[in-house]
């Protein structure tokens, strides 16, 4: 009877993981599911990106299956597909992220969503981060950054990512609330930074982990919230930033939103805001350190803005920001051979057939924007860092690093602003040297150099400007 019963658990077992491995529909894309749950989650957030990909790129070409965080789906890595994905059939694929996740930043977020709701919040977040609404924090931005950098030369060390990290927060900061700060800010940075460990650790919902206080910071956060936003709602002060620009929906003959959709979009915001453009910054940092000749002629271009302002006595405005045409060129190449975002998750809402395949409803899409910029045929030489190569604009849909389509990166102008900004004082005043090595990448939650690139920086003692 014992021996009977082990014969019949272990053959169910086979069959599970039989069937786990080898799904049976023939119509799914090639590609393996690893192991039973874990699927390929730890190959992928602990190996380099891109031997993850060429490797299944190789073997089974541009669309294979495989399973993440205990979720089947099919990772496709050709412009085209990505473009249907993301633009031409966005109907038939809906943003989709853990529960976890979902649930840390708040489920009437604009991320999650499709449909009216959707571009109701997109309209209002967009006009929050268009050049018009931008140009009046050139000035704010360049005061953070002039503080932040005379504080490094007196370091022995400087973590570049922690400053970055701090940097893009208060930036976030001044582009959800506005630029009068309320009493409950410092309240609020706590709250965030426990939020955040939170969201990328393990979702254990107990006792003393990172994420059951990230659970609890979640809640005061959002009475913090709800008690600022009924103040700025009884004085009418529809003045300061996102917050504001969500308070006045009315306005534009919107419903009012509510105050839970309100602070989901304004914690959303932050987060989508900071962990990405720090790690971009640091990136910068890193290329332009390697290559000497190049960071030379990036100085050059600022110094000659920079003699021009000193001439007529002023900071930069939004004008000077608009011709750094090499500086630009560099950041475009950050973006694409850091390419920090892999991918995104869309999820199938109905059985698709696409390109020959079948992706089964409630399967989960990855676009790999990480392996169409890196694709050879795309970008020769990939790994070379070579602004040069943005002389010519990319063909379209091949260049992704802020996303494609309805839910594309609606803070793309803010986050150049940022690495601009930073940029033109740091080359003009500071050198800076890479300790120890510093070629290493660590991954959690976005590729940076390891350790978080630690730099000593020195006063650039030749420049004639100040
Ligand atoms: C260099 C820094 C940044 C990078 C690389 C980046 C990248 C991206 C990408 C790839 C997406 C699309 C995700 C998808 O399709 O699923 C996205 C969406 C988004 N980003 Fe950014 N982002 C950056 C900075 C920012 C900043 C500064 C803000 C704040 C204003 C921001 C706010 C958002 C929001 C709200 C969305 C969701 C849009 C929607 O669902 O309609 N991002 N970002």
């Amino acid at each position: 009877m014992i021996l009977s019963s082990i014969l019949l658990s272990s053959l169910l077992l086979f069959f599970l993981l039989f069937q786990w491995r080898h799904p049976k529909d023939h119509r799914l894309p090639p590609g393996s599911m690893g192991w039973p749950y874990i699927g390929e989650t730890l190959k992928l957030y602990t190996q380099n990106p891109d031997y993850f990909f060429s490797k299944r790129q190789q073997r089974y070409g541009n669309i294979f299956k495989s399973n993440i965080l205990g979720c089947p789906c099919v990772m496709i890595s050709s412009p085209e597909a990505a473009k249907t994905v993301l633009v031409s059939q966005a109907y038939l694929f809906k943003p989709t992220y853990p529960p976890s996740k979902e649930r840390m930043i708040g489920p009437e977020a604009i991320f999650f969503h499709q449909g009216d709701y959707h571009s109701i919040l997109r309209n209002l977040v967009q006009a929050s981060f268009l050049p018009s609404a931008l140009k009046g924090s050139v000035s704010h931005i360049e005061q953070i950054v002039m503080k932040m950098l005379s504080t490094w030369k007196n370091k022995k060390k400087v973590n570049t990512l922690q400053e970055m990290k701090s940097y893009a927060f208060e930036v976030a900061m001044i582009s959800a609330f506005g630029d009068k700060m309320d009493n409950e800010m410092e309240g609020i940075k706590k709250l965030f930074l426990c939020l955040e460990k939170g969201y990328n650790s393990l979702p254990l919902d107990l006792p003393l982990t990172p994420y059951r206080r990230a659970i609890k910071a979640r809640k005061i956060l959002s009475e913090t919230l709800r008690r600022l936003i009924e103040r700025r709602r009884e004085s009418r002060n529809y003045d300061g930033g996102l917050l504001g620009v969500l308070l006045g929906g009315k306005q534009q003959r919107l419903n009012e939103l509510s105050d839970s959709q309100i602070a989901d979009n304004i914690i959303g915001v932050i987060f989508a805001a900071h962990d990405t453009t720090a790690s971009v910054l640091t990136w910068v940092l890193k290329y332009l350190h390697d290559n000497v000749d190049l960071l030379e002629t990036v100085r050059k271009e600022h110094e000659g803005i920079r003699r021009k302002l000193v001439e007529i006595g002023r900071g930069l405005i939004w004008d000077n920001t608009r011709h750094m045409p090499l500086t630009d060129r560099v950041i475009q190449e950050t973006l694409r051979r850091a390419s920090i975002l892999s991918f995104t998750f869309r999820e199938a809402v109905r059985d698709i057939e696409f390109q020959g395949y079948l992706i089964p409803k409630g399967w989960k899409v990855l676009p790999l924007f990480r392996c169409i910029h890196h694709s050879a045929d795309l970008f020769p030489q990939p790994n070379i860092f070579d602004p040069s190569r943005f002389e010519v604009p990319p063909r379209p849909n091949t260049y992704m690093p802020f996303g494609n389509g309805v839910h594309s990166c609606p803070g793309s102008e803010l986050a150049k602003l940022e690495i601009l900004i930073l940029l033109h004082h740091l080359t003009i005043s500071y050198r800076w040297q890479v300790l120890g090595g510093g070629d290493g990448i660590q991954y959690g939650p976005f590729p940076v150099p390891k350790g978080g690139l630690r730099i000593k920086v020195t006063p650039n003692n030749q420049t004639l400007i100040t």
